[in-house]
C-alpha cells in the first residue's frame, strides 16, 4: 500500500472534507478532526464492492456463514480470541450499539458510568436516553492517563451504577489498558453487579510494544458481565458502510440486546457493509500491519516537529489509535481563544478537547491517519501562525 498517496476527498460527501459549511467551519481549514482516514482501503475490499456495484442489484442481504467466519478468523488471528457465530450480532455502528445496550440493560434514570475525557457520543447516548451520567475522570499523572480506582468503586457504590462504558483502547487519550487495569475494573464491576459495555473499536491500532487485550477474554468469569463492541470501520476506513459487530457470550443478554433492534425493525444486513467487512477481515492483515507502522512514523514525525519547533505544544504519547491527544496549555490560551486561533490563523480543523469533557480543556485531538505530506502541511500552517502571534 502507498499510504503517502494523496487522495482528493473533496466533493465526495465526506463529512471530514466537505462538512465545513454544515459544521460552521471556514472553508479553507485543513480537516484533521473526525476519526476517518484519508487512506484507500484494502484492494480486495474495493474489488468486492466493485463487483457488487457492477451487478446492479442491491436487494436485501443477510449475514452469510462466510461473513461470520471472516469475523471469527480475524479475532482469532489478530487477537487470539476464539468466538462463536452465536455470539455475534451485527448493528449499524458502534454508537448505535451503545445506544442499544443502554436501552436493553438500564431503565430511565439509572446511572451509567464513563471515564472522561472520552469519546463524546458516550455522554450523548446516556443523556439523550435520560440516564444519569456518572464520571470516573481519568487522572493525568507523569505525562500519562491513569484510572483512579478508589473513585471508580466509590462512584459505583454511591450512585448504584448499572452500566459502565469502557473505551479500550481509550479515545482520545491513547491508552491501551494493561491486563492489571482491565482486571481491576472488571473485578470491581462484577463485585457490584455492574454490566460492562467494552467499546474496543480501536483494537487494531496498537503500537509496539503495547498489546490490546480483549477484556472479556481475560478471565472465564467475565463472560456474563461484558459486552464487546467491535467494528471494521476504523480499521479499514469503512465508516460510511455502517456495520459493526457486537459480541455477547451470555445468550440471555444477547436476546435482550437483539430485541432492541428487532423492536425498531432495524436489521443491519447492509449489503455493501457485509461484503466489505468480509473482504477486509479475510484479506486485510498485511494492510493493517503496514498502516500501523505508517501511523507510528507519522506520530514520530509530529512529535519531533513539536519538540524542535514549538516545545510548548506536547503530545501525550499514545499507545495506540490514529488520534493524538495534544496538550496546548502552555500557550496560555482559553479554550475559545485556542479554537479561534486554530481555525482562523492556523487554518486547521481539529477536535476541541472540551468536547470530550471539561477534563479536555487546553487539549486538542489531531487525526494523523493521513499522508505524511498532509501532516507536514498542517504543522507548517500551525508553526507560521504561532510565529505570527509570537507564541514560539
Ligand atoms: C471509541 C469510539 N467508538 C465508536 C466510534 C464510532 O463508531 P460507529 O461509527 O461505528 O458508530 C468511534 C469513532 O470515532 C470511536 O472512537
Amino acid at each position: 500500500m502507498n499510504f503517502n498517496k494523496i487522495n482528493d476527498r473533496k466533493n465526495t460527501h465526506s463529512i471530514k472534507w466537505d462538512g465545513h459549511t454544515k459544521m460552521n467551519i471556514p472553508d479553507d481549514c485543513l480537516p484533521m478532526w473526525v476519526a476517518d482516514m484519508d487512506f484507500q482501503t484494502v484492494p480486495e475490499v474495493i474489488e468486492a464492492l466493485n463487483n457488487l456495484a457492477h451487478s446492479g442489484i442491491y436487494g436485501y442481504a443477510f449475514e452469510s456463514d462466510e461473513y461470520f467466519q471472516s469475523v471469527i478468523g480475524w479475532m482469532k488471528r489478530r487477537h487470539q480470541w476464539t468466538i462463536l457465530k452465536e455470539w455475534i450480532s451485527t448493528s449499524p455502528g458502534v454508537v448505535s450499539a451503545i445506544h442499544a445496550c443502554i436501552l436493553a440493560f438500564t431503565q430511565l434514570g439509572d446511572a451509567v458510568m464513563i471515564q472522561k475525557p472520552v469519546y463524546h457520543p458516550f455522554a450523548h447516548s446516556i443523556n439523550s436516553l435520560e440516564r444519569k451520567l456518572i464520571n470516573n475522570a481519568l487522572v493525568y499523572k507523569d505525562d500519562q492517563y491513569i484510572i483512579d480506582f478508589v473513585d471508580f468503586e466509590k462512584q459505583i457504590i454511591d450512585n448504584s451504577i448499572k452500566l459502565f462504558i469502557l473505551c479500550s483502547p481509550h479515545n482520545p487519550v491513547g491508552r491501551v489498558w494493561t491486563t492489571d487495569e482491565l482486571t481491576m475494573m472488571a473485578d470491581i464491576c462484577i463485585k457490584h453487579n455492574v454490566l460492562i459495555v467494552s467499546d474496543e473499536i480501536h483494537m487494531d491500532f496498537v503500537f509496539k510494544p503495547y498489546r490490546h487485550q480483549i477484556l472479556v477474554d481475560l478471565n472465564e468469569n467475565f463472560k456474563d458481565h461484558v459486552i464487546t463492541l467491535t467494528a471494521p470501520s476504523k480499521t479499514f476506513n469503512l465508516a460510511g458502510l455502517k456495520l459493526s459487530n457486537t459480541i455477547i457470550l451470555n445468550q440471555k443478554l444477547k436476546k435482550k440486546y437483539d430485541k432492541v433492534y428487532d423492536d425498531l425493525s432495524v436489521h443491519a444486513g447492509h449489503s455493501f457493509g457485509l461484503i466489505a467487512t468480509q473482504a477486509a477481515y479475510e484479506h486485510g492483515d498485511a494492510y493493517v500491519d503496514e498502516m500501523v507502522d505508517y501511523l507510528h512514523e507519522n506520530l514520530m514525525f509530529m512529535d519531533g516537529f513539536f519538540k524542535e519547533h514549538c516545545p510548548k505544544i506536547k503530545i501525550i504519547q499514545p499507545q495506540g489509535l490514529y488520534l493524538v491527544w495534544v496538550d496546548f496549555r502552555e500557550l496560555g490560551m482559553k479554550d475559545r481563544e485556542l479554537k479561534s486561533f486554530l481555525l482562523t490563523k492556523a487554518k486547521l480543523w481539529l477536535n476541541d478537547g472540551v468536547i470530550f469533557g471539561r477534563e479536555g480543556s487546553g487539549f486538542q485531538r489531531i487525526n494523523i491517519a493521513t499522508p505524511r505530506a498532509t501532516i507536514e502541511k498542517a504543522l507548517n500552517q500551525l508553526l507560521s501562525a504561532l510565529k505570527e502571534e509570537n507564541l514560539c
